[in-house]
């Protein structure tokens, strides 16, 4: 199973249950959220980026809205999901997304908070060093101010957690193996973030230019190896009567 399949499997909504997928995207989790049985999937998003099938799904109900800030009724959801969220957001900005997440589910709801720790990233490479240096400048440097804002995100999950009304049920970690070095995989999306982080350093730019020349290689002699380890919380809202125990 991958990232969005283990998301749902730990969310395991009941058949027909209202889910919430917070900063879908394109909507990986929604897709992953329908497929376990999920009856109807709030998909929210600051912008418009759902996947058109999505949009016409009518168990998908899509939003364009902060997460700070959900155009949801209280109690109304039965599981909640959000991957890969927390790096675009100030610790303020987590404790209003996980105060919402709180609030849309029922009681006795389960959210599940997700996020990849871009430091544990694996490369095959020719040059280890190189890519130690370029993934040290990955995680250090936000390449745009406000896009990414902690390559550490992960790691700190049960910091964020440890602030919120919820009850942590679980914490889990895997790492999906990834072997394509295309357009559009993966490896090659967090590669292009490698490049913008050192964009401004003419010497580096140069050398990692040739270090993703040097994956495009590897991956045409079906030995490259991208995997990065993802984090996932298990969140609880208490049950009625359990509220402040
Ligand atoms: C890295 S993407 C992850 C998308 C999706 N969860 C996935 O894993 O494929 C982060 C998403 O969160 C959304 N996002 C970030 N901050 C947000 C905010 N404050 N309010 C609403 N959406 C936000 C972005 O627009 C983006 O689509």
């Amino acid at each position: 199973m991958g990232r969005f399949d283990n998301v749902a499997a730990l969310a395991a909504p009941a058949a027909g249950a209202v889910a919430v997928d917070l900063g879908c995207g394109s909507g990986r989790s929604t897709r992953a959220l329908l497929a376990a049985g999920a009856g109807t999937v709030h998909a929210v998003d600051a912008g418009s980026v759902l996947d058109d099938d999505l949009l016409l799904d009518p168990r998908v109900r899509a939003h364009i809205s902060p997460l700070e800030s959900l155009p949801l009724a209280d109690g109304g959801a039965d599981v909640a999901v959000s991957v890969n969220v927390l790096e675009h957001l100030d610790d303020d900005g987590v404790d209003a997304h996980l105060g919402e997440m709180h609030r849309v589910l029922r009681p006795g709801g389960v959210a599940v908070l997700t996020h990849s720790d871009w430091d544990t990233a694996l490369f095959t490479a020719g040059d280890d060093s190189l890519t130690r240096e370029l993934l040290d400048r990955f995680v250090a440097a936000p390449p745009q101010a406000g896009v990414r804002v902690d390559g550490f995100a992960g790691r700190k999950l049960l910091r964020h957690a440890a602030r919120s009304a919820f009850r942590l049920e679980a914490v889990h970690s895997w790492a999906d193996p990834h072997r394509r070095f295309d357009e559009g995989s993966v490896a090659w999306k967090v590669a292009t973030g490698i490049l913008a982080a050192v964009r401004d350093d003419t010497r580096l730019a140069a050398r990692a230019a040739g270090w993703v020349e040097d994956l495009r290689s590897a991956a045409q002699a079906g030995e490259f190896l991208f995997a990065v380890t993802d984090v996932a919380l298990v969140l609880r809202r208490e049950p009625d009567g359990d509220e402040g125990r």
